[in-house]
């Protein structure tokens, strides 16, 4: 079995009680868009919706503007090119005008959106980490024992990736490929965290609201279940 579950790896929102760290989901925004949104779309998320990562109207606005540049809108009502500037409400527009061209700048394989892809995968925000970090050489005993299963020309060989072999080419290759403006060092590794958080982030935004929510449930039926046991004993005191 040469397929690997994804790496072990930790980020705030880990256990029932964390949450999102808005400078990482910011650096991770800034990893997807200088590099994965030449490639992917975020269908389910629109521009407006940055302002949870701590941007402000005019920032959203100035983000917005970028992709006119980056991605030719298509009027969703007549699928033509559309003239106008994108706005804070659009949703991030898909980079290529449609599938066929798309498959055909990736060696026949569509780029997926990637709003809901640390849902769609198993310890999905540890996989999309697992992935970015895990290319590398076919292992020898994979070729001994399978002599057929050398990775095609055009593709990549990666054990997180179910099919072990993926059309993505390597997307975070070298330290500094971004640069952040806190301070952070932009390793492989860091910049490869970074747009996994903030791709759970995509694929769950109200996941604060979610715990806090249960919590303050969990408390509600303590306080709740310890009242309803005093007044059983309240009730029943006499019947001793
Ligand atoms: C597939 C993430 C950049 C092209 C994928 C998948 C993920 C992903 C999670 C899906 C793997 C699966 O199905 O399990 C990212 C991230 C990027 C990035 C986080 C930025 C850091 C790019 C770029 C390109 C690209 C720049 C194009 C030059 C593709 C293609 C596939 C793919 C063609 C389909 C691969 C296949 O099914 O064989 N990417 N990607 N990606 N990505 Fe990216």
């Amino acid at each position: 079995e040469f397929h690997e579950l994804p790496k072990h790896v930790s980020f705030s929102f880990d256990g029932p009680l964390g949450g999102y760290d808005k400078q990482q989901l910011q650096r991770g925004f800034q990893v997807y868009k200088e590099v994965c949104s030449a490639c992917h779309s975020l269908k389910f998320v629109a521009f407006r919706d940055l302002e949870a990562l701590g941007y402000n109207e005019a920032e959203v606005k100035a983000i917005a503007k970028q992709w006119a540049i980056k991605a030719p809108s298509v009027d969703p009502a007549t699928g033509e090119a559309s003239t106008r500037e994108p706005m804070p409400a659009d949703y991030f527009p898909k980079p290529f005008a449609n599938n066929v061209a798309a498959a055909a700048a990736n060696n026949n394989a569509i780029p997926p959106d990637l709003s809901l892809m640390t849902k769609a995968r198993h310890h999905g925000s540890a996989y999309v980490y697992s992935l970015l970090t895990g290319y590398q050489a076919q292992p020898a005993a994979l070729l001994k024992e399978f002599p057929d299963s050398k990775t095609p020309e055009g593709l990549h060989y990666n054990p997180y990736f179910a099919n072990l072999n993926l059309a993505m080419a390597p997307p975070l290759t070298a330290e500094g490929q971004v640069t952040y403006s806190d301070g952070t060092k932009p390793t492989v590794d860091q910049m490869a965290k970074d747009v996994s958080a903030f791709l759970t982030w995509t694929a769950e935004p109200k996941l604060e609201n979610r715990r806090r929510a249960g919590l303050a449930t969990i408390i509600f039926l303590l306080i709740a279940t310890g009242l309803a046991y005093m007044s059983y004993q309240n009730i029943w005191a006499e019947k001793k």
